[in-house]
């Protein structure tokens, strides 16, 4: 098989820890990824070059690819968040995260098949805050039209190739009657116009959370600015076995960046004991897009056996403490690469 480049970021906390396991797997399975390493984050800090280097920034934009680990931001303070910064500087407007049920993971609902599609530029995430006067600061939340109808086209669009029947927008245009009004707007008119044979739902997020908490099989596509997509990620982990189960891509018209939904997990971090299964599924995405690319099926092939791979290791009881097993980040992934070839 044919080597492929793509970057790599391990990026900070459970992070490094994760990325190695990760790559185990994909070279086990014969990926032929040739990684390209890069720093990213307190990880390049220490280095002298700033959270988000340009040699990293740079490193993306010339090989197209890249998977990243986590990178920590401060709370209330210090440096703006790198994650934002890289999807600003890419253009990596689209965040795709499919939520499913897995194998072996008990939850409360089966067959959860839902996919959240996040705005990654705009909304309250322009960064743009300021002291009014003291004791009083302001946040502005930006949307603007050619961004807002975007990523309704690019969410419609992939509704369309996956062969996915319905699409819910959550808002609050009841109250944030321009910005998110804008938002609803730009969706309406791309379902109307280009795609009226998708079904379309406007629902105001406060009720869609409690629906989603009900039955999240209620939903098929959800279509969210960038805070509303972040904050409804997590809950909709939550509901299949939580943030180590979830993967994301972070996708421009040249770039991608593959990322799990979850963050550095300070907590956990340098025990070995974090769930790789997050990232290990954003490789997956990975591989898909990459075979998509290249026009090389072999890579999407290697993806579906590393799928069944991990899937069975679920169903076999092998899980990590997070999932309610006791298997170590390293060990996960051995049992994985163990079930590679059937
Ligand atoms: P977090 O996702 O790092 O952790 C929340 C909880 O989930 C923790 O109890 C953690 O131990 C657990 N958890 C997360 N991933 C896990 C995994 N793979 N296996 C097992 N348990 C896992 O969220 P938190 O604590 O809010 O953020 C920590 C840092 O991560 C912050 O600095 C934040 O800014 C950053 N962050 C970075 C993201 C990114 O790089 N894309 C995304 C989200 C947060």
């Amino acid at each position: 098989m044919k080597t492929y480049q793509a970057v790599l970021i391990p990026g900070d906390g459970i992070g490094p820890e994760i990325t190695v396991a990760v790559k185990k797997v994909l070279s086990a399975a014969g990926a032929g990824i040739e990684w390209i390493e890069r720093k990213a984050g307190i990880a390049a800090l220490a280095d002298g070059s700033g959270v988000m280097p340009e040699e990293t920034i740079e490193a993306i934009q010339e090989h197209q690819v890249g998977l990243k680990g986590p990178c920590t931001t401060p709370v209330g303070k210090g440096f703006s968040s790198v994650n934002v910064q890289l999807r600003k500087r890419l253009d990596l407007y689209a965040a795709v995260r499919p939520v499913r049920s897995l194998p072996g993971v008990k939850t409360r609902f089966e067959n959860v098949d839902l996919i959240i599609i996040r705005e990654n530029t705009e909304g309250l995430y322009s960064g743009v805050e300021n002291e009014v006067t003291p004791g009083v600061v302001m946040s502005m939340k930006v949307a603007t039209e050619g961004a807002c109808s975007r990523i309704a086209k690019w969410a419609f669009r992939y509704a369309t190739q996956r062969k996915r029947k319905k699409i819910s927008v959550f808002h609050k245009a009841n109250i944030m009657k321009m910005t998110d009004g804008l938002f609803i707007k730009c969706a309406e008119e791309v379902h109307r116009i280009d795609y009226p044979n998708i079904e379309y739902e406007e629902v105001i997020i406060d009720a869609g959370c409690m629906k989603l908490v009900q039955d999240p099989t209620q939903f098929d596509m959800l279509l969210l600015e960038n805070l509303y997509g972040d904050v409804v990620s997590d809950l909709c982990a939550g509901q299949v076995g939580g943030l180590g189960v979830i993967p994301g891509a972070n996708i421009g018209d040249r770039e991608a960046v593959f990322e799990a939904v979850h963050g550095s997990a300070p907590d956990i971090a340098g025990k070995g004991v974090a769930n790789p299964l997050a990232l290990l599924m954003s490789a997956v995405m990975m591989l898909n897009h990459m075979s998509d690319k290249e026009h090389e099926p072999e890579l999407r092939e290697v993806g579906g056996k590393i799928k069944a791979a991990y899937n069975q290791a679920l169903s076999d009881g092998c899980k990590t403490r997070d999932l309610g097993g006791e298997l170590g980040t390293d060990e996960f992934a051995d049992r994985v690469i163990e079930r590679l070839n059937g």
